[in-house]
């Protein structure tokens, strides 16, 4: 998800939880007087259903994310996890105490206050860190003092868990850009998805970025008929059926990246191809095309 969509669900978040709990210590408040009571209560009760619905929809796209991410979680990100679990229970308690235990709603006000707190402490590290940092970008490009640092696995791996959050890897793999063209893009995804990438990760990027693609270009000179992609379909494609049915498609390199990647999706295997094989593949396949 965006940050910018990620921040304006949390503000939501506490909106509706400030006014929905702001709406109980009025009906708290008028316990004597009945007037204007029952509007309120529904009001309250529309809102607090509006809330679990935000609050369901803002668990399934932390829990997607968390799932998707390829490292540690950092402990920001647990003690979020965390403090949002803890709401679920309780959302319930209070559910439950309206619905089942009408006598112990002299309570209710205080749970309502913990679950504000909650809610606020929730999205105020979420919106409120994106907010803070949003200022932070700074264009970054290689200099020649960075050499000491940049080191390749780990440019690698940093991509691996930075660039694959809003489009595959593949779409990395498939570019050939100058270094030039290379720092404005990295710079451009940075900036989509800052503070996540930071200045350090964005050189460390780039380095593995056009290590890899000068390697790769080498391996084409050396590799001109794309050997490697010829000799990976053959062994990797074979397995399910044969290569009639491959070499009979006709496709152009994207529709080839789809089909490669419902190939990969019906094998099930996480090692069945990695990026730069899927790309090896991609290409000679779509190559091959031309030539015919
Ligand atoms: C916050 C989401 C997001 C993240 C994270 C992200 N990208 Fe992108 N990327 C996009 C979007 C959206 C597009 C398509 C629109 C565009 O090109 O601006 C795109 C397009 C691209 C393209 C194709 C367009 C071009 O200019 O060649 C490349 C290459 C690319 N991204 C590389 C990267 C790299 C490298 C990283 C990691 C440093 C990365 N992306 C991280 C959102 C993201
Ligand atoms: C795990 C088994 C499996 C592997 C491995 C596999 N395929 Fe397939 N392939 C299938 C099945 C099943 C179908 C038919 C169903 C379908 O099209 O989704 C198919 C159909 C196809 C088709 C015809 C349908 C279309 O979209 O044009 C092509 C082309 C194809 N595979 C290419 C490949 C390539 C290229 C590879 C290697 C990267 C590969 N397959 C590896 C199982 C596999």
């Amino acid at each position: 998800m965006h940050p910018l969509i990620a921040s304006v669900l949390a503000l939501l978040f506490v909106l509706v939880a400030g006014i929905t709990l702001f709406l109980m210590l009025e009906i708290t408040g008028r316990i004597r007087d009945n007037g204007g009571k029952s509007g309120l209560i529904s009001a309250h009760r529309i809102l607090g259903y509006l809330f679990i619905a935000l609050f369901a929809l803002i668990l399934f796209f932390m829990i997607e994310k968390a799932a998707g991410l390829q490292q540690e979680l950092s402990a920001r990100a647990v003690f979020h996890i965390a403090l949002a679990l803890a709401l679920i229970p309780l959302l319930l308690v209070k559910v439950l105490v309206v619905r089942r235990l009408p006598h112990c709603s002299e309570k209710l006000p205080l749970l309502g206050i913990t679950i504000f707190t909650f809610s606020f402490v929730l999205s105020g590290i979420t919106a409120g860190y994106y907010i803070l940092h949003r200022s932070d970008f700074v264009y970054t490009t290689l200099s020649v003092q960075d050499s000491d640092v940049l080191d390749i696995e780990l440019g690698k791996a940093l991509m691996t868990g930075k660039c694959n959050k809003c489009h595959s890897l593949e779409r990395v793999y498939r570019a050939y850009k100058s270094e030039d063209d290379w720092v404005v893009t990295v710079n451009r995804m940075a900036q989509l998805d800052s503070p996540n990438i930071t200045g350090f990760d964005l050189k460390q990027v780039l380095n593995y970025l056009l290590k890899q693609q000068e390697e790769r270009q080498g391996r084409r000179q050396v590799d001109p008929e794309n050997e490697m992609g010829r000799s990976l379909v053959s062994r990797k494609c074979t397995l399910c059926h044969n290569l009639d049915r491959v070499f009979e498609a006709k496709k152009s390199a994207k529709e080839w990246t789809v089909t490669v990647e419902r190939m990969i999706v019906i094998m099930d295997e996480p090692d069945f191809l990695d990026e730069e094989e899927q790309a090896d593949i991609i290409s000679f396949l779509s190559e091959r095309e031309n030539v015919e």
